[in-house]
């Protein structure tokens, strides 16, 4: 049985991840810098500022998924906010990297996640893919170091993915769960031009890539997680409000609002363009939900 020790299991993603490794038959552990008990769990300490890892996490592990990192959408991107949010995910993936090689444990691979904030936050007609370079902005520019903490791995010979996830849909909270909370209200509507793209991916799929990033040897680096259902904002919204039987028809939220309420994460809020699933594809990966309608009913445990 195959160990998969996982950075940040404790979030929104890695709780249903260690659910279906586990059910899967994977032995799991979490890092965790809180180092608490979760269930049946073991969770492993570490600590990036004091260059401390529990030992025993790394030695036994065959895979590492790398989830860790301060949550993008939480606070506003003050100075410190954005340190933060690189440093989080950067220094625990070179903490892991330096006991992976003191302690010489021989990984089958490493799976960091990375996000489509690599493409950057734009509104164009171009559907970005894999081969395409990382932007300038604040999220391309975390998104590059953190991808290249990866490439560490890869460098010593372990074999490495990335998986640039879209915006992650579950019953859990996460991003949805904001958007909903307008359209419940009855007063759901476009945000900004409404033209801007959300890519998005059903939880289940998200984990299923995980696993199989885990499994299929032939994958390496970077992969684009989102269904190949391409919504803008204001499609998207129209499609909670369908599924739930609420209005859609409030006069849009001018960007400016946005602006004042998110400070320069409005960026992430306002501008998108669609990203392509074809890699993951092409690799075998069949989507669970790749339609937005089936995944929001699936979600929100609507009936047919
Ligand atoms: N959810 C999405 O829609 C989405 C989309 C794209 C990419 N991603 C990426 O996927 C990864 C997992 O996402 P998620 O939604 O599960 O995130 P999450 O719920 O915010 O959980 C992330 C975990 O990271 C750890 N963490 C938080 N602050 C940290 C810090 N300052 N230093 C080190 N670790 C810290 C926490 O674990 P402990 O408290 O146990 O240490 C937390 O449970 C993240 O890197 C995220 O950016 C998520």
């Amino acid at each position: 049985m195959s160990t998969v020790l996982i950075s940040g299991g404790t979030g929104l993603i890695g709780r249903h991840l260690c659910k279906k490794l586990i059910g899967k038959g994977y032995s799991v552990s979490i890092l965790s810098r809180t180092g608490f008990t979760e269930g049946e769990i073991p969770v492993f300490h570490f600590d990036t500022d004091k260059n401390e890892i529990d030992e025993r996490a790394i030695r036994e592990a065959d895979y590492i998924v790398h989830l860790a990192g301060a949550n993008i959408g939480e606070k506003r991107w003050t100075k410190n906010r954005k340190q933060l949010i690189v440093d989080s995910r950067v220094k625990t993936a070179q903490l892991i990297f330096e006991k992976v090689k003191e302690y010489n444990v021989k990984l089958k691979a490493f799976i960091s996640a990375s996000a489509i904030g690599y493409y950057g936050a734009i509104t164009t007609n171009k559907k970005f893919s894999e081969t395409d370079s990382p932007y300038t902005d604040f999220l391309g520019e975390t998104c590059r170091l953190w991808e290249k903490s990866a490439d560490s791995f890869e460098e010593i010979g372990i074999r490495t993915v990335k998986v640039r996830t879209g915006v992650v849909l579950t019953s859990q909270g996460g991003a949805l769960a904001k958007m909903i909370t307008p359209v419940k209200l009855g007063i759901g509507s476009a945000i900004g031009s409404g033209k801007q793209f959300i890519p998005w991916i059903h939880i289940d799929d998200l984990c299923n890539i995980y696993i199989k990033a885990i499994e299929d040897t032939q994958m390496h680096g970077a992969y684009n997680a989102v269904a190949p259902d391409f919504k803008t904002n204001r499609e998207f919204t129209k499609e909670i409000a369908k599924v739930l039987k609420k209005p859609f028809w409030f006069p849009d939220v001018p960007d400016f609002i946005i602006k004042l309420l998110f400070g320069e994460m409005s960026e992430m809020i306002l501008k998108g363009s669609s990203v392509s699933p074809d890699k993951i594809i092409n690799a075998g990966y069949e989507f669970i939900f790749p339609g937005l309608e089936g995944a929001l009913k699936n979600v929100l445990k609507i009936e047919e």
